[in-house]
């Protein structure tokens, strides 16, 4: 595996991959990789010739309060795992390589980045568009992976792709991987680990309740009163508070509140003490 630092460095490794014809995948990551990303990894070298990750601690999609200096940094576990998976090329710019002096432009996506955790992290979702867009064109990849635990992310890139002519169309570029989950249902997340022992088996009501609400839906419960039914069994299993519990269409993340037999998606955000965690599924 090689490793690269520097724009430079980037495009000189991307010529020597793309010899040939050969094709590039590309998963963006935050790094302190899990199984989830490693998930992603293995998907996107049965989808490419070689496969690139990036390793990026991005400061603009954090905000003022949030938890950007605690944010675990592991660059030499991540790299010694993505190197057993086989990866051709890991791209770990700095800051300054990647916001150098003097940048000043903001990728802002409407519409899909409003409701939900763009309601809560004003700005985050510009953020993640913004070094989204410049990881594709830097690495210019043929597909490029992306975890359906982060529900909104994925739609807020799909939209931006489409907008900016970022990947071909009728091609599925963009590629979504089922959510990684812990043997009692718990998604994967870097933020798991802040849990304490006891929050860590609260946290598995997450799952759980939205389980019974997707059962309670399918059995004709009316959505309203079903997810003040969710957000009740959350509070009463020790979560100190729900941002949010909402039934939306699946691409536009417009709010729904009957089943049209339109695909559907239940998503949830949640703070157990000072964590937040958020979930998804379909309904
Ligand atoms: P990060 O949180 O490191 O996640 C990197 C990728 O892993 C994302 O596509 C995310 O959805 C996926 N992922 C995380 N946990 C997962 C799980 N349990 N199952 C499946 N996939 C999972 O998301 C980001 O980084 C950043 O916002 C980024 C897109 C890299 C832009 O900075």
């Amino acid at each position: 595996m090689q490793t690269v630092t520097t724009r430079e460095m980037l495009r000189t490794a991307v010529v020597g991959l793309r010899a040939e014809g050969r094709t590039l995948a590309l998963v963006p990551t935050m790094g302190a990789l899990h199984e989830g990303h490693l998930t992603l990894v293995r998907e996107a070298k049965s989808r490419a010739d070689s496969v690139a990750v990036s390793i990026f601690v991005n400061p603009t999609q954090f905000g003022p309060n949030e938890d950007l200096d605690a944010y675990p940094r592991r660059m030499e576990e991540d790299s010694a795992l993505l190197e057993k998976e086989g990866v051709a090329l890991l791209w770990a710019p700095t800051v300054t390589e990647m916001y150098p002096d003097g940048y000043a432009t903001n990728v802002s996506v409407s519409g899909v980045s409003e409701g939900l955790c763009g309601a809560a992290r004003p700005g985050h979702f510009d953020g993640v568009a913004t070094v989204v867009c410049k990881l594709f064109n830097q690495v210019r990849p043929d597909v490029a992976l992306f975890g359906e635990k982060d529900w909104q992310q994925l739609a807020v890139i799909r939209r931006m792709a489409a907008d900016l002519d970022l990947v071909r169309p009728h091609v599925s570029a963009i590629h979504g991987v089922p959510t990684v989950r812990e043997a009692d249902g718990l998604a994967l997340s870097s933020r798991n680990q802040y849990l304490s022992p006891e929050q860590r088996q609260q946290a598995a009501e997450l799952p759980q309740a939205m389980r019974d609400a997707i059962a309670a839906l399918h059995s004709g419960s009316a959505v309203a009163p079903t997810l003040a039914a969710l957000e009740a069994h959350l509070l009463q299993a020790g979560f100190a508070s729900v941002d949010y519990a909402t039934l939306a269409d699946a691409a536009s993340l417009v709010p729904l509140d009957s089943l049209s037999g339109a695909p559907a998606r239940l998503l949830v955000a949640a703070r157990i003490g000072g964590t937040r965690l958020i979930d998804n599924m379909a309904v």
